[in-house]
């Protein structure tokens, strides 16, 4: 385990964390959820699982799921660009992982753009395989999404 690895505590998030969310959205994504968006999604509720991750203090990796009958569909995921390859987006799925089972879920699933090597790197290395394609899914560029799936429990943490 690397150093920052062991200082990662993912943990519900607060509504302080908000901006820092808003920010590593703006500097993660091409096409970033808005405000409005991220702050609804960081509430947790009877359909909403969100998770921030934390490290020397400040909030360097997030995740977003929506509860849908039997499935865990991750909505959004990013670490804070200086903290990539540290194992920040590993803790985050762990924990989501571990809760969607407490909660009875059977099956992780999210959709990727196809070009996102990286993130299409991250889902393999955590036993997700890929289940189908929705075309065109992404509206910005018309960009297909790439549907991979897991089982929420009852596979090797890498
Ligand atoms: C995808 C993402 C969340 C991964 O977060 P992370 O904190 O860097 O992930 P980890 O450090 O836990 O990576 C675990 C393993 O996944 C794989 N992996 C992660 N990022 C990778 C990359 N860019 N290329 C290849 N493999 C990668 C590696 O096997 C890595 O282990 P290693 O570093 O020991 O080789 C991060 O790259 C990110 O925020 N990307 C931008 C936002 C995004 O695209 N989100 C996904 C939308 S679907």
């Amino acid at each position: 385990m690397g150093d920052l690895e062991a200082a990662i505590t993912v943990r519900t998030p607060r509504p302080e964390d908000l901006l820092q969310v808003v920010e590593l959205e703006n500097r993660s994504f091409v096409d970033p959820w808005s405000r409005v968006a991220l702050e609804q999604e960081l509430v947790s509720d009877s359909l909403r699982l969100p998770l921030v991750a934390e490290a020397a203090a400040k909030v360097v990796g997030y995740l977003m799921a929506w509860k849908i009958v039997d499935q865990l569909h991750v909505m959004n995921i990013a670490t804070d660009p200086d903290y990539r390859r540290q194992g920040v987006g590993t803790a985050l799925l762990r924990a989501a992982a571990g809760q969607a089972v407490e909660m009875g879920i059977v099956e992780i699933t999210l959709e990727v753009r196809q070009s996102n090597q990286g993130a299409r790197a991250f889902y393999l290395r955590h036993g997700f395989i890929e289940t189908g394609l929705r075309q065109k899914y992404y509206v910005d560029n018309g960009e297909d999404a790439i549907i991979m799936t897991r089982r929420a429990s009852g596979l090797p943490e890498p």
